[in-house]
């Protein structure tokens, strides 16, 4: 499937964009663990969220879905959870696989976890080695999917130093640590969203933050509560960006999740000269929510390095898109994780923006933008949902049509994007 782009004019509108997939995913995980019925409203119904229902169903929770986006879950409690048939298949999300073998590593019976091609060839060992070091028994093709995991008398609770800030390595240790012995900590070398700790909380697990050091002790229960999920942060992103760079615009995105943890997008555009004022602040089950109203602005380059890369992990691709619009030159350094998402999104990007004539140099762990005007092109996402939702925004400034090829998983984070892009006056066509 391609998007064809045509340049816009002017942007105006106010738009609930899809709920925050982290927080849908965890929602169905913990929802399914707990004791009691837990309602879950605006859930993601993306593919990647469905696969995680899909899972859980497969271990026998009873999962309702009770209404446009509203679903409820029967909570089987910690132990309740049954031998699924067949291998569980999580599709393109790295955040379901990761996360469900944490969980899978600590129950009575064996299991499997597959994906597609693009998760086939992620890296794994970044959880298999802390998981072993509790005990946990886990077959891989050479540290990548699928993953066999083997029933263990007992994890072991243990401390992990963790070589890469990362809230699926975060999380799959916790969940696991919720049926090992004692108690299971991280440390984290920089910031990751927290997004497990505040819901674990909500579910009345006691989960302990101490600077960069989160722990929890096994055995513990969780009890049913009533999520609403925010607006995503990284869906939302596409549209500021759209705000942001079609001139005369003014957008407002509606309840949007602004957790400090992952909201370093805000900063790194306000940084570039961007015009985005939040409103109607609120916390919303435990997570920061606002109204963001982003008005066109005259962007200028600069440098993006750090803690601001791990803050803004998914949006960097937006950001390069912000990048190749502004005046000067953006310098990103220390992104090199980038590399391992749902494509190279360093060369995806990289390449993306050289077929729009932008100049680009390409890092190890980065790259040097110089900004400009973008011309019409082709470009190729890679199936990378990021990359072609990123590239479709760039459509709207080129001097010509841009065409992104193999979107089709766009459906994974954010299913509706097309027509709440043309709601506000994008042109985006599709061609099978
Ligand atoms: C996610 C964590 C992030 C992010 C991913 C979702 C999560 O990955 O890139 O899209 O829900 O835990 P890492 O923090 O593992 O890099």
């Amino acid at each position: 499937m391609k998007f064809i782009i045509s340049p816009a004019q002017s942007l105006e509108g106010e738009l609930t964009v899809a709920g925050d997939k982290s927080v849908s995913h965890r929602s169905i995980i913990l929802g399914s663990l707990a004791n009691g019925k837990t309602v879950v409203r605006e859930i993601l119904e993306g593919e990647d969220v469905l696969a995680t229902i899909a899972a859980f169903r497969a271990m026998g929770v009873p999962i309702k879905r009770t209404g446009d986006k509203n679903y409820e879950i029967e909570g089987v409690g910690m132990d309740g959870l049954s031998q699924p048939g067949a291998a569980m298949d999580m599709g393109n999300s790295g955040t379901a696989f990761r996360l469900l073998t944490g969980l899978l590593s600590g129950q009575k019976w064996s299991s499997t976890l597959v994906g597609d091609e693009s998760l086939t060839i992620r890296p794994m060992g970044r959880i298999i080695t802390p998981l072993s070091m509790m005990g946990a028994k886990i077959e891989s093709n050479d540290g990548c999917p699928p993953l066999h995991m083997t029933p263990v008398e007992k994890l072991m609770g243990r401390h992990y130093d963790m070589p890469i800030a990362s809230a699926q390595v975060k999380s799959s240790l916790l969940f696991a640590g919720m049926y090992a012995s004692g108690i299971t900590s991280v440390s984290e070398p920089g910031p990751s969203r927290d997004h497990t700790e505040r819901m674990l909380r909500g579910f009345g697990y006691d989960v302990q933050t101490q600077g960069s050091i989160i722990s929890l002790e096994g055995g513990g229960e969780l009890t049913s509560c009533e999520i609403d999920v925010p607006a995503d942060l990284s869906s939302a992103t596409f549209f500021i960006l759209a705000g942001l760079i079609v001139p005369d615009s003014e957008i407002v995105l509606a309840k949007v999740g602004v957790n400090p943890s992952r909201n370093g997008v805000l900063s790194v555009l306000a940084k570039m000269g961007a015009d985005i004022q939040p409103t109607n602040e609120n916390i919303v089950g435990g997570e920061p929510v606002a109204d963001l109203v982003v008005r066109s602005s005259s962007l200028k380059g600069c440098e993006i390095c750090g803690d601001e890369v791990a803050l803004a992990i998914d949006e960097i691709p937006a950001i390069s898109v912000a990048a190749a619009c502004a005046q000067g030159v953006t310098k990103i350094t220390g992104a090199q994780e980038l590399r391992v998402k749902e494509s190279d999104r360093i060369s995806s990007v990289v390449n993306g923006l050289r077929n729009l004539g932008v100049k680009v140099e390409e890092l190890a762990d980065g790259m040097i933008i110089e900004g400009g005007r973008l011309k019409g092109g082709k470009v190729d996402s890679y199936g990378d949902h990021r990359i072609a939702m990123s590239f479709s925004v760039a459509g709207a400034v080129a001097s010509g049509n841009v065409e992104v090829e193999n979107c089709a998983n766009v459906a994974t984070s954010f299913p509706d994007f097309r027509e709440l892009a043309n709601r506000i006056g994008l042109s985006i066509d599709v061609s099978e």
